[in-house]
């Protein structure tokens, strides 16, 4: 059994790139591949509740997770979820309004850090949803479980929703260094639990999601951010120590040197379109996995593809997970991503 389970393993693209063997074609997956671009998605979302009853609902969130991988040929699933669903489970009560995005009852006061408590059975159905999923993979394709980042998810809670500079959660990390820092401990116990209840479940990578990373100065970067995840991964590797961790520190500009695998540990890095490939390839040890801008795949074709064949060319030879610099936007036509992925799969002849 355990043989076959690591044949299977090797089979995988995805982690054969992620343990640093290049295959012949990069693994191909997109962040945000399964959501509102699809009609399919749409068509489900209209018979089902909001957004996190869908995520709390394992056999939706498993259909949605599959619909993707039933058009297009991709070498990773990714369980469809939302980053927010641990401040949710410790407390904060976060809901999803049409056209707003996310609404969280933020933390106030200091001490309202000390009243979070992780409730890890509401994500009891998140697990259940890898199960179901897992079952239903081809044994070729990679299951992903993700989580945020402790500041991403830190700077939610004190915003209370999504925000161009998340200014309101900054200005309580600096007036409550002490709460702030006790604030992204609970968050970042409750995200190793969850990454490692996913693995446990079925999941055969994980990514976290540090979205606003690029916000950070090059002072706050390394604490909230470098330091933050570096932890996250200490303590996961100690659970899950062969599963490969990608994190995506968006944004991060030249700071993307500071997550590099022998500061964090981490085994790959996704990288934003707003960094060149070639100078992350030259100045990286990680596997890298990225990024083509996901405005240039709904908006023009022709040019995207370019810059796939661009970048295929340029990583050839070398571990790399095709992707985008962010998710897919809800403006893109399936199409596009179809030429993508066949574009990709067919790399290895040329
Ligand atoms: O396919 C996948 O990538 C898996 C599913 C996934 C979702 N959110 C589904 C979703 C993943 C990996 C996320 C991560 C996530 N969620 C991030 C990190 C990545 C990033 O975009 O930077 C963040 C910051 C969030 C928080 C979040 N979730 C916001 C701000 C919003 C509202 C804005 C928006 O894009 O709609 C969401 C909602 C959300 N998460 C949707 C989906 C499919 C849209 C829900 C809907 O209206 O149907």
């Amino acid at each position: 059994m355990l043989s076959k389970q690591t044949d299977e393993k090797i089979d995988q693209p995805l982690l054969s790139n992620l343990s640093g063997k290049p295959t012949k074609r990069p693994p191909i997956w997109l962040m945000r591949q399964a959501g509102r671009y699809l009609p399919e998605y749409q068509a489900l979302r209209k018979k089902t509740g909001s957004f996190l009853d869908c995520c709390y609902t394992p056999s939706v969130a498993s259909e949605i997770t599959l619909q993707p991988l039933k058009r297009f040929d991709l070498d990773a699933a990714i369980i469809f979820s939302d980053i927010l669903v641990i401040p949710d489970a410790l407390g904060t009560n976060v809901r999803f309004e049409e056209n707003i995005g996310p609404m969280i009852d933020g933390l106030n006061e200091p001490k309202d850090v000390a009243k979070l408590h992780f409730n890890q059975s509401l994500l009891d159905p998140v697990y259940e949803a890898i199960e179901l999923t897992k079952k239903q993979l081809s044994s070729h394709v990679s299951l992903i479980g993700f989580a945020g980042a402790a500041w991403t998810l830190a700077a939610y809670m004190l915003q209370s929703k999504s925000a161009e500079n998340f200014q309101k959660a900054k200005q309580w990390a600096y007036a409550n260094k002490r709460e702030f820092d006790e604030l992204l401990a609970i968050i970042e116990n409750a995200v190793v639990t969850h990454l490692v209840s996913q693995v446990r479940a079925g999941c055969d990578a994980i990514q976290i999601f540090d979205s606003w990373a690029g916000l950070l100065s090059v002072t706050d970067i390394q604490r909230w951010s470098v330091e933050s995840l570096t932890r996250i991964i200490r303590d996961f590797k100690h659970e899950c120590p062969t599963t490969p961790v990608i994190i995506f520190p968006r944004g991060a500009g030249t700071n993307y040197g500071l997550y590099d695998t022998q500061y964090t540990g981490a085994s790959a890095i996704g990288v934003d379109q707003f960094t060149s490939l070639a100078w992350a390839s030259e100045h990286l040890q990680a596997v890298l996995q990225g990024n083509i801008d996901p405005l240039l795949l709904a908006l023009d074709k022709d040019a995207m593809l370019t810059q796939a064949r661009e970048n295929i060319a340029l990583m050839k030879g070398k571990p790399f997970i095709f992707n985008l610099g962010h998710g897919v936007i809800p403006q893109t036509p399936p199409e596009h991503v179809e030429l993508l992925v066949n574009l990709v799969k067919e790399s290895d002849c040329g």
